[in-house]
């Protein structure tokens, strides 16, 4: 399912009796969503984050240039590695065939915990992109 907040999360999970694979809704280094991670956790389900590149947002990103530098790495490849170190699956666009590659090229690296907080520091209360959400539905506070 997509866009789904965690009341109608829990909702959702309750009238069915399969489990819920997957959550799709906006997440990147600008938003918290830490009350649907924990709602996802212990539901047993998954987050899987559209836009998380910020819609190339994360390019110009001084404290994503600066780990992604530390690593030789650039700053989409240390956003994507970010969010899969949180067991988060993350649906990349590009128009670019090298882009894409990039953007698969992350598992020879990990994130110190130091640096998943600085990444996670950026989240900011304006930081949501587009609102998909059902009329009726309200977002998680943080
Ligand atoms: N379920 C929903 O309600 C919902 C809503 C919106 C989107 N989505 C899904 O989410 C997917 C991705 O979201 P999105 O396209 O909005 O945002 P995104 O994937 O965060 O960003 C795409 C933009 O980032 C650029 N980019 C790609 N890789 C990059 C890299 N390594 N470094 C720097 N820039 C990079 C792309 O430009 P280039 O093409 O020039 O590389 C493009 O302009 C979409 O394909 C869509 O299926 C779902």
């Amino acid at each position: 399912m997509s866009n789904y907040p965690s009341t109608q999360f829990r909702e959702a999970q309750s009238a069915s009796d399969a489990k819920l694979i997957t959550n799709q809704v906006e997440y990147h280094p600008y938003l918290s969503l830490k009350t649907l991670r924990a709602t996802a956790a212990e539901l047993g389900s998954s987050i899987t984050a559209w836009s998380p590149l910020a819609q190339g947002q994360i390019a110009d990103d001084p404290v994503i240039g600066e780990i992604a530098r530390a690593h030789g790495k650039t700053p989409g490849q240390v956003t994507l590695r970010w969010l899969i170190q949180q067991d988060v699956i993350a649906i990349p666009r590009t128009t670019k065939p090298q882009r894409a590659a990039e953007n698969f090229d992350i598992w020879e690296f990990s994130l110190s915990a130091e640096e998943m907080e600085r990444v996670h520091a950026l989240a900011r209360p304006d930081g949501r992109l587009g609102d998909w959400i059902d009329r009726d539905f309200v977002w998680d506070q943080d």
